[in-house]
């Protein structure tokens, strides 16, 4: 009997979708509760499913001779090396649409937590101190620039729309618009909103993106919120411009290093930290292992993949949040 392909766990995904995979044509080995015996199972590796925390690096592909299939069960492939899988004829397959809710709405929370400046007013009532003062603004006439229009922008935008909120986008990978939302140049959305919201794919031309020069040329007491990739964003520039009093604050999910070391960013009330998790809720997860299994089968089976991870389009496609 000819031997089963081993499609290797590497990181902890949705048990379901586990179950769905072990009642197809391989063999699953879980490797995920044992990231440091992953190396154990590379050799016979027919397909390796990862969500974040194993990165698949040239060095660990060439590990695993028999590779065939990389499956990440998120929508970021900057976790993964695709000139080194597709030059060894590798597939690399994804879950894009698995967390587009859960991160348009991690999104829009941080833009009504900034915009109201709800946490200065939950620390001060915890203090003691009972301001009730004029503070914050409404989403409605506010200006969202999006960084990056891609499937996670225009599901935000979407749901920003019954708020009456103004929403702009740059992406200098899309002709045209699909929506209402006007695509500007960066200079002009960064000139113009209220709140800069970072919806770009990480790659080699984008890395700090927003750098002093940008956040100089942001309205002043305007806010960032980057839910995209941390390195999008230079830190050191983005403490300055909060420093300075240019920024008024940020809400960062994902930064430069995970989990973060600067601690000055981490501890400045104006800043909302949170650990990676806009795609981490139950709704999100369970997709992300529903959609993924579903490519692995298709590819056991022989046929073409429905996502088209590692296809690059640019900062903006396809893997775009
Ligand atoms: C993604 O790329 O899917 C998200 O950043 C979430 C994750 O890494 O799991």
């Amino acid at each position: 009997m000819a031997e089963l392909p081993v499609v290797v766990i590497a990181d902890p995904i949705d048990r379901a979708a586990i179950a769905a995979l072990e009642a197809g044509p391989c063999r699953v080995v879980d490797a995920s509760a044992e990231p440091g015996r992953l190396d154990d199972h590379l050799p016979g590796a027919w397909g390796l499913v990862v969500r974040s925390r194993t990165k698949v690096t040239a060095e660990l592909i060439a590990k695993a001779p028999r590779l065939a299939l990389i499956a990440r069960a998120g929508v970021g492939l900057d976790s993964v090396d695709v000139a080194t899988a597709r030059a060894r004829g590798i597939q690399v397959v994804n879950a894009p649409a698995a967390a587009t809710a859960s991160v348009a709405e991690l999104s829009v929370a941080l833009y009504l937590l900034l915009r109201r400046e709800l946490l200065p007013a939950v620390a001060a009532t915890r203090a003691g101190r009972w301001e009730r003062g004029v503070r914050g603004h409404e989403l409605a006439g506010t200006t969202v620039g999006f960084v990056g229009y891609g499937r996670i922008a225009r599901a935000i935008a979407a749901r920003l729309a019954p708020f009456g909120t103004r929403t702009i986008a740059y992406d200098p990978f899309l002709p045209a618009s699909p929506d209402a939302t006007p695509l500007v140049g960066l200079d002009a959305l960064l000139a113009e909103a209220e709140i800069v919201s970072v919806h770009a794919e990480l790659t080699e031309q984008n890395r700090h993106l927003l750098d002093a020069a940008a956040f100089a040329k942001m309205r002043p007491g305007a806010y960032l919120v980057n839910v995209a990739r941390g390195p999008l964003v230079d830190e050191q520039a983005l403490l300055e411009a909060l420093r300075s009093g240019r920024l008024a604050g940020a809400a960062l999910d994902v930064f430069e290093t995970e989990p973060p070391t600067r601690r000055e960013l981490l501890e400045d009330p104006r800043v909302i930290p949170t650990p990676h998790l806009g795609a981490s809720t139950a709704e999100g997860q369970r997709r992300a292992g529903e959609d993924v299994v579903a490519e692995v089968l298709r590819a056991l089976r022989g046929e073409p993949p429905i996502s088209h991870a590692g296809a690059h389009h640019g900062p903006t496609e396809g893997g775009l949040r």
